[in-house]
């Protein structure tokens, strides 16, 4: 099938009160349209076509690493009237899916199963059956349950309000057809636009057959006019997300407290307390345990690794069986060995940490190269920057740095050096020596403590 889809991505959105496009909202950390564009790509569609009106620019400049066909729609004067705007692009034989872009969760397999419904003789239409159908437009069926029209919500007469099966607005018909019916949609309606909804009547009228498919979920179809919609579809596709994982047999302490904004990827026995975002491609391994409150981007964390409460990690490699937090700060570029240790309140930034090292308190170590067991005191810091360039900070193996100094890099501490605590560190330290760098302690004897002056 030569198959291309038609995105309407026009409309203005006011009801979002936002600068941003209505599109561009994101759901799951993706903007809408983007869910709808990849829909389009599992079904293999030979042409993605996205019509545009409100925001144009940036909605193109969003997708600028895509292959897609722009159509603009200078002024919105319905949705037939938006169709037309990308036919010209679209090869007669096509079959043509139309889409929108603020209905951001429709399945690749309902659009797939209605597809199927459509030849030369067949148009196909997805329906939802809803207790309220109020807004949408009425799916008007005669005696024989046989599809006539549709309805517009504000052409409607009494009757036809009373239906409740509604046009979630998603049909796909041969291009060819399209072309013959659009040209003829006509304005004269209660809103004065050219409505898509029209040809339903007029594949009729030139003998075709109407083939309805429903929705799998409201869900699937449900189009997004504000906030409140977009936030309530947020929160349907976690749930699904979550229980997906816990059918996996990931423990998801809490699933209405858990979110992924990407794609999770988990080994066996991985656990997850509540509050916890993951961003872009995150891997679990086997038995991983992330505490309450983390958020984890880009990061791979191997085998038995457990990060504890409000720790922030991001686009970072962990071997196996490392412990991180609480309240732990991986920034890009860490890279943590088997068996390390990276406790509360420390900083990692393109770091490298050998196998079994420790950093257990208060630092920051950035832009270093640390070798095995090697164990850093609470409250050392690399200092990596001289307010223009950076440089590098090298730890040999077993080296232990006492709390509170400041390696002042570029700078190489030899493998098993020692560094005394609130060591100011300038200059390489040799294999298995112990540096000192601070002033000497000195005992005053016969000190008087000041009095207090008179007033
Ligand atoms: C439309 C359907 C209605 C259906 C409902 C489902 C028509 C005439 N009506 O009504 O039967 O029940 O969707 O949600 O099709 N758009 C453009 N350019 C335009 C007009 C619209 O790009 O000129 C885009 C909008 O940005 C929006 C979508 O098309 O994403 C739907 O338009 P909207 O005006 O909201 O249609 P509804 O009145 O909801
Ligand atoms: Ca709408």
């Amino acid at each position: 099938m030569n198959l291309h889809a038609i995105i309407l991505a026009a409309g203005k959105g006011s009801r979002m009160k936002s600068e941003l496009p209505k599109v561009l909202h994101t759901l799951a950390g993706k903007p809408m349209l983007h869910h709808v564009v990849a829909t389009t790509q599992m079904l293999k569609a030979d042409g993605i076509h996205i019509v545009i009106g409100h925001g144009a620019e940036k909605v193109k400049l969003s997708l600028a690493d895509q292959e897609i066909n722009w159509a603009t729609q200078e002024q919105q004067l319905g949705t037939g009237h938006a169709v037309m705007q990308a036919m010209p692009e679209i090869p007669e034989d096509a079959t043509v899916l139309i889409l929108y872009g603020d209905v951001p969760l429709i399945h690749a397999e309902t659009l797939s199963d209605l597809l199927s419904e459509v030849s030369n003789n067949s148009i196909a239409l997805l329906t939802a059956v809803m207790d309220n159908p109020h807004g949408y437009g009425r799916v008007i069926r005669n005696a024989e349950d046989k599809v006539t029209e549709i309805v517009e919500q504000k052409d409607a007469n009494p009757e036809q309000l009373a239906v409740n099966e509604v046009n979630t607005g998603i049909v796909a018909a041969r291009a060819a057809d399209l072309n013959n019916w659009l040209p003829r949609l006509s304005s004269e309606n209660a809103q004065k636009e050219y409505y898509l909804t029209d040809i339903i009547a007029m594949a009729i009228g030139d003998g075709k057959e109407v083939k309805v498919r429903h929705a799998a979920s409201l869900e699937e179809v449900q189009g997004v006019n504000d906030r409140l919609q977009l936030s309530l579809l947020e929160r349907f596709y976690q749930r699904q997300a979550a229980e997906t994982l816990l059918s996996e047999g990931v423990m998801i302490y809490d699933p209405a407290r858990f979110d992924v904004r990407g794609t999770l990827t988990v080994g066996q026995d991985v656990e997850i307390d509540i509050n916890c975002i993951f961003e872009g491609q995150v891997s679990l391994g086997d038995g991983v345990k992330i505490g309450p409150n983390c958020v984890i981007k880009n990061t791979q964390l191997g085998k038995g690794t457990e990060v504890k409460a409000n720790s922030s990690i991001e686009d970072s490699v962990v071997a196996q069986n490392a412990v991180i937090g609480p309240y732990a700060r991986l920034r890009p570029g860490t890279n943590l060995a088997d068996n390390t240790k990276i406790g509360n309140f420390v900083e990692t930034k393109k770091a490298l940490i050998g196998k079994g090292s420790k950093v257990n308190h208060l630092s920051y170590i950035g832009d270093a190269d640390i070798g095995e067991n090697v164990n850093i005191g609470a409250g050392t810091i690399t200092c990596n920057y001289d307010g223009v360039n950076k440089y590098m900070t090298q730890l040999g193996d077993g080296v232990f740095v006492g709390s509170n100094s400041s390696l002042v890099a570029p700078v190489k501490l030899g493998k098993g050096a020692t560094v005394g605590a609130g060591s100011v560190i300038t200059k390489d330290v040799p294999e298995q020596h112990l540096a000192v760098g601070r002033g000497r302690q000195k005992n005053v004897d016969g000190w008087q403590k000041p009095k207090k002056n008179e007033a």
